[in-house]
């Protein structure tokens, strides 16, 4: 595998106006740093890379974020629901070293797996997350990183003009046939799918938090016409986590939790 510092020119420059060297940063089997401390650096240097440099604005997942509150940098592993164009898949394997992404729409599926056929750390699998899930959790060796991001985000028939946000300009999918409220929204089920069977630590850091209102209620029509987050309550999903939760923390628009090990 190419020295990630060798194939990003912007992380060399930062890297040698903060030491002077070029040579601290080594990858082996995953980017390790010569120097303590320096780690931290690096993850802001990831992070704050221009998301033009992987095309599309989607990509909401931020590793300070977590490191802020959660020392995960030796975990192995991250599974992302939602992979649209494959942005964040891309992000994600700039820490992690094996990352699967689950995509429900076919056509999406099929542009991402030839998009990302360079990255061998990153699986695209397809089918609707809560399904994926139950098949690929359990046979997860180690603590990962939950990005949740399935959601329905519209499509040809959503009324774009109507709505605050434009869309992502392709058909998004959802479950099932129609796009009711738990069909658009898996995030419950792969919650408690991932508190059932994920027996390591795991961090689950979940997008959009602002389809929720104050009281923890889910919304409807928030970004665009038709979209419906109703089914869901922020305080049920809390609940059901709580027998394992030692962190809860909202950070913006995200929600990073921490679950511990069971055995
Ligand atoms: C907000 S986009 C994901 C953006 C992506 N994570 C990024 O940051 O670049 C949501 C995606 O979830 C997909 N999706 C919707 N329901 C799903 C489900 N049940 N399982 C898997 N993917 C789903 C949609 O087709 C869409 O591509």
């Amino acid at each position: 595998m190419k020295n990630i510092c060798n194939s990003i020119p912007f992380i060399q420059k930062r890297l040698k106006q903060n030491t002077g060297s070029e040579a601290e940063v080594v990858e082996g089997e995953r980017q390790v740093l010569s120097r303590r401390g320096e780690l931290k650096f690096f993850f802001e240097i990831l992070d704050s890379l221009p998301d033009e440099e992987y095309n599309k604005p989607a990509m909401k997942f931020h590793m300070k974020n977590v490191t802020k509150y959660v020392n995960c940098r030796d975990y192995p592993i991250a599974v992302e629901t939602g992979t649209l164009f494959g942005d964040s898949a891309l992000k994600l394997n700039r820490y992690f070293p094996e990352v699967y992404t689950i995509e429900i729409n076919r056509d999406l599926f099929e542009k991402a797996v030839l998009r990302l056929k360079k990255h061998p750390g990153i699986k695209v699998l397809f089918g609707d997350s809560r399904a994926v899930l139950e098949d690929l959790v359990p046979k997860l060796q180690g603590p990962c990183l939950f990005y949740l991001d399935a959601h329905f985000s519209g499509d040809h028939t959503t009324d774009w003009k109507a709505s605050r946000w434009k869309g992502y300009k392709v058909d998004t999918g959802c479950a099932g046939d129609r796009a009711t409220a738990e069909n658009q929204v898996p995030l419950f089920e792969e919650i408690r799918l991932i508190h059932d069977f994920v027996k390591s630590e795991c961090v689950i850091y979940i997008d959009d938090i602002d389809k929720f209102d104050e009281s923890g209620a889910g919304l409807k029509d928030k970004e665009f016409k038709g979209e419906d987050w109703s089914h869901l309550n922020l305080n049920t999903i809390r609940s059901c986590l709580a027998d394992r939760t030692t962190l809860w923390e909202r950070v913006k628009r995200q929600l990073i939790v921490h679950l511990h090990e069971i055995r």
